[in-house]
């Protein structure tokens, strides 16, 4: 009995003690791809992404506003420019402009967690530069010595942690119009200047500072991950730094990297696959189908309604993924209205039907195209069925599950079983009740005791 109980928690330290208990990585993708992602991650399934910066105060576009003007020069982003400011006006005289004066951190974290969301991400630096907190490599480039004057990295955090939700970063590695960086890519990345003076040392600053739990890398394209040092930093993050046992990194470490190595894959943006993956993933989705940071030039036509969002959300879940559902605030700090009613639809669905997204597992049938078109998601011996379109009928057929006559088939929300019949060669037949209305048009039926 004694020995048993011993042996058994000897045995559990092994699955979770490992990382405390030496395991060291080296700084090669091969060594760094065997670290198992924290759990807390997979359990989460859905956060939200915040893109906030000195893009929110043109807010016209997208957050790509000044390489659009600058970069490309494309015709729309000039002529707004030629249209509405002064000539010699430059990218940078916006930063004075970011006031974020309505920046209520307990406010904008409340409409987080109503969405039912369990971890959020902030931009804390997008490609501009400018970082959302006082780097001291910024120069007065960021939100402390510009613009709102405020560590906005520290101050949502600390409100998004309150309501414990896990909070991570985005950090862009480029910088578009860095001098030292484009210096760098002068020389076909032999030099490694900006690396060394600038993004490495910001990089491990702010995860000494804000002991982020995931970190969203990204603009890493142009450059091999040898450029950014990437492995040697991913190994202390999993080593030695202030969060190696909770941090959760995804895959955008370098030129080629992306849907191959790190932690989980985005891939490219809103990665979509049409079966279930090998490795863990996350969407990233903006509810601006056209622009990550918020634009005044949004049409209602150009968002995505609550019933697509729950559609996208519960298809990326059944095939094991993450959802980061995107809004970006105003230059002043609100979650436009808009896109808090969405939130909290999201979230007064996922009241009703979180027990079929928070913590499952993708089931032995992800999808299936039965009376309507059903999703699948499990919890051991208990299978979720979400229906993302009401049938309009009360006889309802799955073909894939297994029954048993301990099966008991519940509708999430309403507490009566269902009535059921296996059908003669796999599958069941289930009344449905007149469905309850939703705007989110999705609903979940509950199978306990199925195989
Ligand atoms: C890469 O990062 C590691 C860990 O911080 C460091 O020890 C190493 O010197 C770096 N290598 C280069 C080439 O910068
Ligand atoms: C359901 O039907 C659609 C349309 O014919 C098809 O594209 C899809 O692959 C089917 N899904 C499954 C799980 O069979």
């Amino acid at each position: 009995m004694e020995v048993t109980r011993i042996q058994i928690s000897l045995f559990l330290c092994l699955l979770s003690c490992a990382s405390s208990l030496g395991t060291r990585y080296t700084p090669d993708w091969a060594s760094l791809d065997s670290r198992p992602i924290p759990d807390w991650y997979d359990d989460v399934k859905f956060g939200i992404f915040v893109h906030w910066g000195v893009f929110s105060v043109p807010a016209f576009g997208s957050e790509w506003f000044w390489w659009y003007w600058k970069g490309s020069q494309s015709p729309s982003y000039v002529q707004f420019m030629i249209k509405n400011y002064p000539p010699g006006f430059s990218y940078t005289d916006f930063a004075p402009q970011f006031h974020a004066q309505f920046f209520d951190p307990e406010e904008m974290a409340d409409i987080f967690e109503a969405s039912g969301a369990k971890y959020v991400v902030l931009t804390n630096k997008h490609h501009e530069g400018f970082t959302n907190w006082g780097s001291p490599y910024s120069w007065n480039w960021n939100s402390v010595d510009n613009g709102p004057h405020r560590d906005l990295v520290a101050d949502l955090g600390a409100a998004i942690r309150k309501r414990s939700l896990h909070y991570g970063l985005y950090n862009s590695l480029y910088e578009w119009f860095n001098p030292i960086y484009l210096s760098d890519k002068q020389s076909g990345f032999k030099t490694r200047d900006y690396v060394e003076k600038k993004a490495m040392p910001e990089l491990y600053e702010l995860v000494n500072r804000y002991k982020p739990d995931l970190i969203w890398s990204d603009g890493d394209w142009e450059a091999p991950d040898t450029y950014w040092n990437s492995t040697g930093f991913l190994a202390w993050l999993y080593n030695d730094s202030p969060v190696k046992d909770v941090v959760v990194t995804n895959d955008r470490w370098g030129k080629g990297c992306y849907c191959k190595h790190g932690g989980y894959y985005n891939c490219a943006d809103k990665f979509t696959p049409g079966e279930l993956p090998n490795h863990k993933w996350e969407k990233c989705q903006a509810v601006d189908k056209i622009s990550w940071g918020y634009r005044r030039n949004m049409k209602l036509s150009e968002l995505m309604d609550l019933p697509s969002i729950i559609k996208d959300m519960v298809y990326v879940v059944a095939l094991g993924g993450n959802y980061l559902l995107n809004v970006g605030p105003t230059s002043d700090g609100i979650i436009a209205p808009v896109f808090e009613e969405r939130l909290r639809g999201v979230g007064a669905w996922l009241k009703v039907n979180g027990d079929a997204i928070y913590g499952t597992k993708p089931w032995r049938v992800q999808a299936e195209n039965a009376t309507v078109p059903v999703w699948y998601t499990s919890k051991s011996s208990t299978v979720y069925v979400i229906i993302t379109s009401n049938p309009m009928q009360n006889s309802f057929t799955l073909s894939a599950p297994k029954t048993s006559s301990n099966t008991v088939v519940t509708l999430l929300g309403s507490p009566e079983p269902l009535k059921w019949a296996p059908l003669k060669t796999s599958g069941l037949i289930v009344l449905l009740p007149d469905l309850p209305f939703t705007p989110a048009d999705a609903w979940t039926l509950k199978l306990d005791k199925v195989a």
